[in-house]
């Protein structure tokens, strides 16, 4: 199929869920205009009607009565033509690069009919003691494997007779990579001496991205992942008094987790003191036309990016939600200079390269979003500025001069399509004490994370000022959380991270509680959670996973009959405490051996797949 028919289906499909949804329209139909969607949007939801299933910790994966769970693929698993089958005991960087990745994390859907589509899984990190036999795992070698293990994975997949599968000879199967991907640099960063290295003085291209947490696709069905956590693959020490060193220091550079530096000196921050500066930005790759180049988009700004989700502005412009996801950290929105082109999909190619980065401020009043440009306020060279490339290079920096407002670990932010509303997942503060409380950020020792819902005035995306609101404080019930009070003993979570908008414009929450969820008695999961009418605020539970994984990913299908969902690692997280393993999980001696539950295989993060017996709607 051409890119342009390729986009065609994209925009029919996503026609067809606006007509779901009961809107008068499509966002993406240039024709139409997104003001009178808005009006026209869904005032209360419909109900959820599965039957929930119950708070635990085991080996394996539940979902609610009369679903069932298909793994579609799994680590390891082969991707492009000719790739070797997975064989634990004989990994090899080659192998593993033309396998899907380790830690699949968000998960984008790209439609090209009606039961075919493009995946987009983003591969957020290496754990090498999951991942390899043995106890010696610092060598060349395994660095090298995890650099080929990270990244994302591009798939084509099918539906046939009800259950997906990967067209494992696909043209459009790829793997993005640490080691093997080039990325040209676009926007303000591009030329900046600050990205220069040896391999690259001119700062114009990257190779490798990783950290790859959430994501988004865009309308024109491009493929965003964020790079968040790129700290922990650098070592080394600066030389005294260098230009990085309070960039280094805000960013957490070098946290040292990975020592790839040893065999590959880049990640050496004494030998290549601005590489760490060519990772935290957000990707866009084309996953439609593999002859575009991947991009790293430095207009959204570096930092420890989370999602990059996406919605057009009633005036057609397109906007981006993004957290820093870190305790104290943001809440950021990029908002295109220029307006979406729908019928002419080569017309956005650089369209993220302009436009305005601000950062939330909240008060009790509103939120005011604070523009991060040069020479506006204190972004000066007084304060260490010298261009736009230096506010996207330090925007952390740039973000607490101007006043942005420190958030509980600000993860997956997403737009509702249609009516105006943003939600922010914060995931968890246990660093906030007493008098740091603020209106958005409530809670002292917020072990338990809280979600806070934004409201575009008249739905207008690109507006100065919303208005917000806290939909939920998260946690046990009978705490000082703020479920529903119709809320079920299994309808209450803690640690929301990634969420979804189902094809009826429902939220659906998926959490990472960390090493903590012994405390809280139950593994991550997917709950849904309603937002509006006398369901406001009440979560009921889907699904949860395997002992020691998160939660990640889900995505619905557009005819939404088919909730995609992934599994990052399983048997890693507080497996110590839990009772009947109780001791650290290894890949010899893990806690769980999900999916496969073979001897001879470790635990496998995994995309799954959940539909209904019955072949219907989820949650109608
Ligand atoms: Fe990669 Fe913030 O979770
Ligand atoms: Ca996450
Ligand atoms: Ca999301």
């Amino acid at each position: 199929m051409s890119a342009a028919a390729d986009l065609e289906s994209l925009i029919n499909i996503k026609l067809n869920r606006r007509h779901l949804l009961g809107g008068a329209g499509a966002l993406l139909a240039a024709s139409t205009s997104p003001v009178a969607v808005m009006a026209a949007a869904t005032p209360v939801e419909r109900p959820f009607t599965f039957e929930e299933i119950s708070h635990g910790v085991d080996e394996t994966h539940h979902v609610a009565k009369g679903h069932d769970v298909q793994v579609v693929i799994r680590w390891g698993d082969p991707i492009l033509p000719g790739a070797p089958a997975f064989d634990p005991q004989r990994q090899s960087p080659e192998a593993q690069a033309q396998q899907f990745g380790y830690n699949n994390d968000y998960v984008g859907y790209i439609p090209l009919g009606r039961d075919r589509a493009i995946m987009c899984v983003n591969h957020e990190y290496a754990i090498s003691h999951l991942m390899f036999p043995g106890k010696d795992h610092i060598t060349p070698t395994h660095c090298a494997i995890e650099q080929a293990a990270v990244g994302a994975s591009i798939i084509e997949i099918e539906r046939r007779g009800g259950q997906w599968h990967v067209v494992q000879n696909s043209p459009r199967n790829r793997r993005i990579t640490a080691s093997g991907t080039v990325f040209d640099i676009s926007g303000p960063a591009r030329g900046s001496a600050r990205l220069a290295t040896s391999a690259d003085p001119k700062a114009e291209q990257i190779i490798g991205t990783f950290g790859n947490c959430a994501g988004g696709v865009t309308p024109w069905g491009t493929y965003l992942s964020s790079e968040e956590n790129v700290d922990e693959n650098f070592i080394g020490t600066l030389a005294p008094d260098h230009r990085e060193t309070r960039n280094h220091q805000m960013m957490g550079v070098p946290g040292g987790l990975y020592q790839w530096g040893r065999f590959d000196p880049r990640f050496d921050i004494g030998k290549e003191p601005n590489e760490p500066n060519r990772f935290g930005w957000v990707i866009e790759v084309d996953a439609l036309d593999p002859s575009n180049p991947p991009k790293k988009r430095t207009a959204m700004g570096r930092f420890k990016h989370e999602g990059a989700e996406t919605v057009i502005s009633s005036d057609g412009r397109l906007v981006i939600y993004m957290g820093d996801d870190e305790r104290f950290q943001h809440l950021y929105r990029f908002v295109s200079r220029d307006r979406v082109d729908h019928k002419n999909r080569a017309a956005n190619r650089d369209l993220l390269d302009h436009g305005i980065l601000s950062v939330a401020r909240f008060d009790p009043q509103g939120v005011t979003w604070l523009p991060l440009v040069f020479g506006q306020g204190p972004l000066t060279p007084e304060n260490g500025f010298e261009s736009q490339a230096d506010v996207v290079i330090e925007a952390r920096h740039a973000a607490k001069l101007l006043g942005a407002t420190p958030m509980d670990r600000p993860e997956d932010v997403q737009p509702h399509p249609t009516n105006g509303k943003v939600y922010v997942m914060l995931t968890n503060n246990n660093k906030r004490q007493a008098g740091q409380e603020g209106a958005a950020n409530p809670r002292a020792d917020n072990v338990n994370g809280h979600i806070v819902e934004l409201a575009a005035p008249g739905g207008d995306h690109g507006a100065a000022r919303f208005d917000w609101d806290v939909l939920v404080l998260c946690g046990p019930l009978g705490s000082d959380a703020t479920w529903n009070p119709a809320t079920s003993a299994n309808g209450w979570f803690a640690s929301p991270d990634n969420c979804t908008i189902d094809p009826h414009g429902r939220l659906w929450v998926a959490t990472d509680q960390g090493a903590k969820w012994p405390g809280t008695g139950s593994a991550d999961g997917i709950w849904a959670l309603g937002t509006s009418g006398p369901d406001r605020g009440r979560g009921y539970m889907f699904f949860r996973v395997p002992v020691g994984a998160e939660m990640c990913g889900p995505c619905f299908a557009p005819d939404g009959r088919t909730l995609f969902a992934a599994v990052q690692h399983p048997g890693a997280d507080g497996v110590a405490n839990y009772a009947p393993f109780g001791r650290a999980s290894t890949f010899d001696d893990p806690a769980t051996r999900w999916p496969d539950f073979d001897p001879k295989l470790p635990p496998r993060p995994s995309l799954i797949a959940i539909t209904r017996k019955d072949n219907k709607e989820i949650g109608l």
